[in-house]
């Protein structure tokens, strides 16, 4: 396996998305959405305006057009475009960005974008390779404090057991292959590949067998048979790269030790002349039979910040042949569009605002709250009490659904203090004292400010 490896941007991948880890899908049965599935609860409205959506684009139907979730903090709008993303498929890209990065940037905005454009599209690689192939039987993966953040934990290493009909295996593995694990979710009862020389995790899906001991959702999870054979074998391995990936990996050469150091090597302005390369290459492999190319999502958050320039660049890049689906999302009303004098819905430009399909998030009820809770303590593997969950409810309700999620984590860490097996209310109660939610914080500063002024 490669020695060095590029962990800043894999890390930073890792902790947007690990909050919706228990997002499987947009949870719908034909174009109805279903109260509770694929991890999602309620938001039935966007979840099927969002459904129609994933038809057109199967469809060819959505080219030049892009999609705004316009709803308040906490209601799900990250939630519900990582949903379009699973919805298109296995492997399917999903790149998240928030308007704001693309400012604070060394390069400039328009390299920034055509990469997070390029991390979209994935193409899907057939290859003869050295592959370790089986049934997870064990899986440990360690966890440390993160490089530059130690109060994170991020997965360093750990070892994983293979078998298949015939024969097992124990692997030890570094840190990007526990990461590529636990975003792929890999968990024991799953049938996975793994290339022996780049360390790349396929997975093919769960066996029969932990699919009917898990009682899994059948709608949501891929069943695969267990292999036979030994573990470490030649046979043809699938994986699923990023053009962007390939740009990388293409310009490599120039890539200096600052880079693999300190994540710069991203950062690092690509060709054109590199990109027209890749594209080539990868026409050639899709005519061949080698390659299938899956569009993916990129979500861009806090659209109202963005510039009238980076509006048209974006305007433009929807209209390309092979371009990713675009998500914005925000939570602004009418406000000045950055770089004009105008003030216009959410901060978007008129002929931007003209191709997009607005899909609305509204807060949600307190039972949905509850449900989404319970998955989510599920997600981290936290227990709670009937009367911790109720209680988190209605501080979800009162407040945000943010805030109250946000609570469990510290509550189990209260709990466990305390040598407790499960969260109780009074671990919550104890975790509300202590971390106040923003009414209670501004009504504090409120009164030491009047405090002051007497
Ligand atoms: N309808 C839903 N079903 C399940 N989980 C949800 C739903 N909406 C939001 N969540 C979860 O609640 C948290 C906050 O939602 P998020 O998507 O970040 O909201 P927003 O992006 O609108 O601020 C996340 O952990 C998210 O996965
Ligand atoms: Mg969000």
């Amino acid at each position: 396996m490669e020695e060095i490896r590029e962990a800043p941007r894999a890390l930073r991948e890792w902790e947007r998305v690990s909050a919706h880890s228990h997002i499987k899908g947009l949870g719908l049965e034909g174009l109805k959405a279903k109260p509770v599935a694929a991890g999602m609860v309620g938001q039935t409205e966007a979840r099927e305006v969002a459904g129609v959506v994933v038809d057109m684009v199967r469809k060819g139907k959505f080219a030049g057009r892009a999609i705004l979730l316009a709803g308040p903090p906490g209601t799900g709008k990250t939630a519900l475009a990582i949903a379009v993303a699973k919805e298109l498929g296995r492997d399917v890209p999903f790149v998240p960005i928030a308007a704001s990065e693309i400012y604070s940037t060394e390069i400039k905005k328009t390299e920034f974008l055509t990469q997070a454009l390029r991390k979209a599209i994935g193409t899907r690689i057939h290859e003869m390779r050295r592959i370790y192939e089986g049934k997870v039987d064990e899986l440990s993966i360690q966890q440390e404090p993160h490089p530059y953040n130690p109060y994170t934990k991020v997965p360093v290493g750990g070892t994983i057991k293979l078998s298949t009909t015939d024969a097992s295996q124990k692997l030890k593995m570094d840190q990007s292959f526990a990461i590529s694990l636990m975003k792929q979710g890999v968990e024991t009862g799953d049938i996975v590949q793994i290339d022996v020389d780049s360390g790349r995790v396929a997975k093919a899906g769960k066996s029969r067998e932990a699919a009917e001991k898990e009682k899994v959702d059948l709608t949501t999870v891929q069943i695969a048979e267990v292999p036979n054979d030994p573990v470490l074998k030649h046979k043809e391995f699938v994986y699923t790269l990023t053009l962007n990936d390939l740009d990388v990996a293409q310009s490599r050469a120039g890539v200096s030790m600052f880079g693999l150091l300190f994540g710069g090597s991203e950062r690092k302005e690509i060709s054109s002349e590199t990109r027209a390369g890749v594209d080539g290459t990868i026409r050639e492999w899709v005519e061949r039979g080698k390659a299938e190319i899956l569009p993916g999502v990129v979500f861009i958050d806090e659209c109202s910040m963005l510039d009238i320039e980076t509006f048209s660049f974006l305007g433009r890049a929807m209209e390309q042949e092979l371009a990713p689906i675009i998500i914005f999302a925000t939570n602004r009303g009418v406000t000045m569009v950055r770089g004009t004098d105008l003030k216009e819905p959410h901060g978007m430009p008129l002929d931007l605002l003209d191709r997009l399909l607005i899909i609305r998030t509204s807060p949600y009820a307190r039972n949905e709250i509850l449900e989404i809770l319970k998955i989510r303590a599920k997600a981290e593997k936290i227990s709670l009490t009937d009367d911790a969950l109720d209680y988190l409810a209605d501080i979800g309700a009162q407040t945000s659904l943010r805030y109250a999620v946000q609570l469990l984590a510290p509550a189990s860490e209260i709990a466990g203090a305390k040598k407790s097996k499960c969260v109780t209310k009074g671990h919550i109660e104890r975790a509300r004292r202590l971390f106040v939610d923003v009414s209670r914080s501004v009504k504090h500063l409120k009164e030491f400010e009047e405090k002051m002024l007497k």
